[in-house]
């Protein structure tokens, strides 16, 4: 698998030939400028929530792609009102089979609107498996008990998670999370983007190699095989 950071928490996955985004927010983010988005050909957009932040460039890369959405119902049905209509809804608890492999939504602690208000459903985290590895995916979300689960019942060889605190999750809940989930090799994202998520990288990386675990704090544009 092939992890490339765009900056917030937007991210591609390469994966059995295919092409995953995760969260696209890449044109309202100064940090990100120089990426070209319209480059970006996914053949999937996965969707954690319904925030802005998250969602900012799923039109424009949608037009310019195939992709097919796949997100919780509210989220997928709000694009599909809007003529976005390749989707794939799915909830909490869920599983579906794609053809790169196996997706479970899992809960997440946040909230989840549209970014013109509406009602977005609830924030999911995302574990997706196949014959190249598993990896968890935690969206913006608070450390909870349910991440327990997620180390019960899968083998995960890494997670990416929001590290940045004040909306989500900082280092400290992130590393106690990869206890939780059974991972010792932790993506941190969702840092840096605006004033309240500024983070201290030096005292992270350092927090995490106290806690036996391997943090990487991507650059915007940094890949990592994994
Ligand atoms: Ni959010
Ligand atoms: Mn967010």
């Amino acid at each position: 698998m092939k992890f490339t950071f765009f900056g917030h928490a937007s991210f591609m996955i390469e994966t059995m030939g295919k092409k995953l985004l995760f969260d696209p927010f890449i044109t309202p983010n100064e940090l990100a400028k120089d990426i070209d988005v319209n480059a970006i050909q996914p053949d999937y957009i996965l969707l954690s929530h319904g925030h802005g932040d998250h969602v900012a460039d799923v039109e424009l890369i949608y037009q310019n792609s195939q992709a097919t959405i796949v997100s919780t119902y509210e989220v997928v049905n709000w694009f599909g009102s809007k003529g976005l209509d390749r989707g794939h809804p799915m909830n909490p608890g869920g599983s579906w089979t794609f053809d790169f492999g196996k997706i479970k939504l899992v809960s997440a602690v946040h909230s989840s609107s549209m970014p013109d208000g509406s009602y977005g459903g609830n924030p999911v985290g995302m574990v997706i498996s196949n014959d190249e590895g598993t990896f968890y995916y935690a969206g913006d979300t608070a450390l909870t008990k349910d991440m327990e689960l997620i180390g019960e019942e899968f083998d995960l060889n890494f997670a990416i998670m929001p590290i940045g605190d004040n909306f989500t999750m900082g280092v400290d809940d992130a590393l106690r999370a990869c206890k939780m989930v059974g991972t010792t090799k932790l993506i941190g994202v969702h840092f840096d983007t605006f004033g309240y998520i500024a983070i201290d990288h030096d005292s992270s990386k350092t927090k995490a190699t106290a806690a036996g675990v391997d943090l990487v704090i991507p650059e915007i544009e940094q890949e990592i095989v994994l």
